[in-house]
Formats: C-alpha cells, structure tokens, sequence
C-alpha cells in the first residue's frame, strides 16, 4: 500500500492494478477457502468488541467481511476508520458462517470473507439519507441526491429490470424480424394531444423544432419507405399535467407493420409481453382477453378495465317506468365482493363521491328489495352478488351530458365502482399487484368532442382508420364512428395503444375534414405526410407501449418515477441538476429570443 493519497483524515489507497475476483452478490458455501477480492460501498457496520463486520455491498448484493481481533493490527485499525458509503477492496479466503450467525436473508448469508488485506478507494459524506430499502425517504430529497438514491436495492432491481426488459423487446422484436431503426428528436410537432417542448433554432431566427411526442409520423414514412417492419425503443416529449404514470419524457417500445391485420398485431404484442413477463419472473397467458369500446365501457364503465375486479350490470330493463334514473340512460348495478359489513357512514361516503359524479345512488338495498323483489332477484343473478357482497344502484340525477349521454353515466358508475373497490382491498384483496390481467380494448371511437374548442378531436390520432363500413359516417354521424384502434390494458392501466392507420390520400382529407382542419391547414402542418401518401404508401399499422408503466407494473411500483433513473418532479423540474433554468442573456439574443415578463 505504497501509493497513498490524503482525503480529509483518512489515507486514500490507489485501485493500481488490483482486479475484483467476485461480485458481493457471487459467493456460496461452495467457495468456503477460495481467495476472493471484492470492491464495493460499505452498506452497515457493526462493531462486535473488536471484531469489525462490513456489509459490503455492489450492484450483484451485499457479503459480510469481518476484520477479526487478532488479524493485522494495521488493517484493523484502517478498518475502523470506515464508514458509511466508503469505497473499499478488501482481499481474504472465503469463510463459512457459524450455523447460529448464516444470514438466510441473504444470498451470501452462508459465508464472509475474511478481510487480509483492505483498500479505501474513496470516503463518503454521511448520506442525505439512510441506504436501507425499508426506510422510507422525501421524495424531494431521494431526487436531489439521485445517484446517491440510485444506489439503494430496491431501484438497483427496478433499473436492472428495466434494462433486462429492454433487452428482450429487443430480441423478441429482431428474432420476429422487426428493424430497429431511429427518428429524429429535432422535427416538427407530431399530435398526440399534448404539447410540444420546443427548441429555439440559431441558425434560422425565429423558428422552432418540437421535440417529438412520439415518432408517429416517422414511423408511417418507414412503412412507405419500404422497411415493413420497424421498431425503437424511443424517448418521447409531452409537455402536459403530470400524475403517477405520467412524465414529460418517457420512453415507448414503439413499432409499426405493413399489410398488417390487426390481429397480426396482437400476435406480435401477446408474445413479446409473455417474454418480458417471463423476465420479470411472472408466467401470465400467451393471449388476452379482448373487448370492443363499447362492451368495456357497458361492463366497467371505462376504457381501461381492471378485470380484477368484477364488471357491473346494466339493470335498467328490469326497472323501466320506475324512474330511478332518467329516461333512456342506464341504471348500473355495482356489486363488489367480500365486503362484508358496510357502515352507515361508508355508505355516505360513496353516495357523495357517487352523486359529485352526477349520479343518484340507491345504497338502500333492503328497501329496494321491498319495493322491487323480482326486479332485485334478477339483478343479483346478473350481478352473481352474495350476502356479503356491497351492493348499490346507479342512475343519472340531472340533464344528459355530453355527445354520448350514456356514456357519461357508464363513465361515472365506472369510477364508483373503481373507488368502492380501492376503498375496501384490505376487507376483499382483490387488487393484488401480482395478479396480471392483460386485456385488449379494440373498436374505440374515431372522434371526441372537445367542450372547449366546440369540435371533434381525434380520439387516437388523426391518422387512424376508421372501420370500412363507418366511413360514411365520418360526416353525418362522427360520434358513432369507430377506429381500427385497440389499447392494451394491464390492471386498469393502458399500457399502450396503435391502430391500423389511413394510408390513402382522399382517406386522410375527409378525417382532417371531419377533424375540421381545413385543407391549407393540413397541408401547412402536414403536407410532408399527404404527399408521401401519394408516393405508393402501403397499408401498415402499429402500436406504442409505455415501457416505463410496464416495468413499474412488474417490478410492483406505483408511479413510474420509480422506475426511471432520472425522473423529474410532478412539476416537470430536474432537482438535482436543477433544471428548468434560466440562460444568459447573450444565449437568448443569438437565439433572436426575449423573455416577456407578464
Ligand atoms: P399514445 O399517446 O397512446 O400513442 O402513447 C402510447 C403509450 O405511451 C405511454 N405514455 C406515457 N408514459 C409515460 N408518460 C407519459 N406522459 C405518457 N404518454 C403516453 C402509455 C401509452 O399507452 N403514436 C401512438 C402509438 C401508435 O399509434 O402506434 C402513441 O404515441 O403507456
């Protein structure tokens, strides 16, 4: 230990030509005598009247060192210089554990070295916070110091898992004979909805690119390039409100087919999603439900079903004239299983979360049962709902609302039924985060109206086919008009979306039109896409899915900062590198940009 450095008080050593022999995660029983040397962070330490144990640990896990009473006193007393998150290489023979003193929590836990030799690469301050998993930490703090949180085992697995994950898609989708191709980050708005972060362009004053929402556009050019099968996993760019599975930059495993049927795209999703599953350490079916729109949202009252939890039964049939909702809308029956008892005040509680939704709840089953007993009898057949089972009727309480009043009602028996359910998992358990349920949703509408702009948005894209026999009604009946779109959804989560897309050029106007783009705005902000219409493009579909919320699925997390090494805050800002930030002024003026101050 010639080379030496001072750090504060504690004499630095010099890694030189020292090489680790085994990770902390590699040695068992059967390495008892073996030499190791092993480099790592000091994880806990404990002083045991002169016997000195390190939890040493790296990315692979975490092994015990003991510096013992009577080993070199130097090294000894080196070692009790260290502390928390040092960086050291210890050298020693790989001992077994007494039978009381093996660690089963551990996959080292039969062994430890024991330290000869011992290096300290670097000191540490005192971290922010404590490294163990079990602590719970501020957020605020764990993304200040993020590579120092990054360290702690639970983001160890979910980043690991993360690259393991994008490491399958990658050799599912290249074995299938998909190419990984890129598209740019400097282009022009793509539409999915959101925002577009912008970028100031120097050398043509006064213009912008967008960074891209998604590679959309890019991707249907490929397919009219002749490519016929593409894929990235990509950074995609939304300035919208963030929320647990949302952030400004996320990534998409992004892919689009030519001469696709739909089903040839579920071929290809259910497969790569077994295979990542199977990563993860989860068997779950090699295919998956579906359900068009319109039966999801009749059963859950939601685009994203969680099959979790039991559908509900529309009912009104069996109450007609009794005025328990308005004419023509639907009256729900939720029933969530195993709920045992419900209190008075329970039941308050999701009469007002019920009629803040507009709805009118009948909580009341006794009553109903006097008034309506055959009517009852039949909903609890449908409802296949039990004594112990919470029970409640829905209806509408005002005036119908929206282009498509039923579905309003559907929409907010749907969160009833999503909230009674949260609100008594621990009585019934049904929303375990182990219990993979995959569902297609297919068939959603083409359109949506949008309040504000008093017109119809794009429910998917403006790209997206309609269904051949609803092409008429792109002018005369929008509402009823339904996309070749489908959705994939995990546990009330859309994981991804696609669709067959519009490949001729009269198509795409007549959606534009119905979309009411008028023909100079579409050339303006699209036209690079109407002309490459023209040039042979042939009919091609695809999909994106969400890799962030699929590994936050899989590793059990709920928001998918989690799962992202580098997130920003719910308010878009990095807190570590402290970005958003101000630029100099000089910057802004090369960039012909001034800040107004409002
Ligand atoms: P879409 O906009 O539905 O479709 O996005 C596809 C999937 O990307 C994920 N996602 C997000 N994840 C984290 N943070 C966000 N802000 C965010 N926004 C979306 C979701 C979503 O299902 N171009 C189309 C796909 C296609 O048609 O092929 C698209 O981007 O999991």
């Amino acid at each position: 230990m010639s080379e030496q450095v001072k750090s504060s008080e504690v004499s630095l050593d010099f890694l030189g030509e020292l090489r680790r022999t085994h990770s902390c995660g590699a040695l068992r029983a059967s390495d008892a005598g073996r030499r190791a040397v092993l480099m790592g962070w000091v994880y806990r330490r404990r002083d045991h009247g002169g016997v000195l144990f390190v939890n040493l640990r790296d990315r692979e896990g975490v092994t015990q060192i003991v510096f013992k009473a009577d080993g070199d006193p130097l090294v000894h007393a080196k070692a009790d210089q260290l502390s928390s998150e040092y960086v050291i290489a210890v050298e020693g023979p790989v001992a077994l554990r007494t039978k009381e003193t093996i660690n089963p929590a551990l996959e080292t836990g039969e062994v430890e070295v024991v330290a000869e030799r011992l290096w300290i690469l670097n000191t540490s301050r005192t971290p922010p916070f404590p490294m163990e998993e079990t602590v719970d930490v501020k957020e605020d703090a764990r993304l200040k110091y993020r590579y120092v949180d990054l360290r702690r085992p639970h983001m160890q697995r979910n980043i690991i898992l993360r690259s393991k994950i994008a490491f399958a898609v990658r050799e599912v989708l290249t074995g299938m004979g998909f190419l990984e191709i890129e598209t740019p980050f400097m282009t022009r708005s793509t539409p999915e909805g959101a925002r577009d972060y912008l970028v100031p362009s120097r050398v043509n004053p006064g213009t912008f690119y967008a960074l891209p929402q998604s590679p959309q556009i890019f991707k249907q050019l490929l397919m009219i390039s002749g490519f016929e099968k593409y894929f990235q996993i990509v950074r995609c760019f939304r300035d919208e409100d963030l929320r647990a599975d949302r952030q400004p930059e996320f990534t998409q495993i992004d892919l689009e087919m030519s001469f696709p049927q739909q089903e040839q795209i579920y071929q290809t999703i259910e497969p790569l999603i077994v295979a990542v599953c199977k990563v993860a350490g989860y068997q779950v079916p090699s295919k998956f439900p579906r359900l068009t729109y319109a039966q999801a949202m009749r059963s859950y009252g939601i685009d994203k079903p969680d099959l979790r939890i039991p559908p509900f039964h529309c009912v009104e049939d069996l109450f007609q004239g009794q005025n328990l909702t308005l004419e023509g809308l639907p009256l729900v029956a939720i029933a969530i299983p195993k709920t045992g008892t419900v209190s008075r005040k329970e039941r308050d509680d999701l009469k007002a979360f019920g009629s803040e939704r507009g709805l009118r709840v009948y909580d009341d089953v006794k009553r109903l049962d006097r008034d309506f007993p055959e009517a009852m009898a039949e909903v609890r057949k449908r409802a296949t709902a039990t004594e112990e089972d919470l029970l409640l009727l829905a209806g509408w309480a005002g005036e119908p609302k929206g282009q498509r009043p039923d579905e309003s009602v559907l929409m907010a028996c749907g969160q009833l039924r999503l909230h009674a359910a949260q609100k008594y998992n621990d009585r019934h358990k049904l929303l375990d985060p182990k219990n993979f349920q995959f569902l297609w949703v297919v068939d959603f509408p083409m359109f949506e109206w949008d309040d504000e702009e008093n017109r119809w948005n794009a429910a998917h894209h403006p790209f997206t086919s309609v269904h051949d026999e609803d092409i008429d009604k792109l002018t005369s009946d929008p509402a009823h008009c339904r996309a070749k779109s489908y959705d994939l959804v995990l546990n009330g989560t859309e994981l991804g979306s696609g669709s067959i897309r519009i490949h001729r050029r009269d198509v795409q106007s007549k959606v534009f039109s119905a979309l009411s783009f008028t023909e100079e705005e579409a050339r303006k902000r699209f036209g690079f896409l109407l002309e490459a219409l023209e040039y042979g493009a042939p009919p091609h579909g695809g999909i994106a899915l969400g890799l962030d919320r699929l590994v936050m699925i899989l590793a059990g997390e709920t928001s998918i900062r989690e799962v992202i090494p580098f997130p920003k805050t719910a308010k878009g800002t990095d807190l570590m590198c402290e970005a958003p930030a101000e630029v100099p002024e000089r910057q802004l003026r090369e960039l012909g940009i001034s800040i107004r101050k409002s």
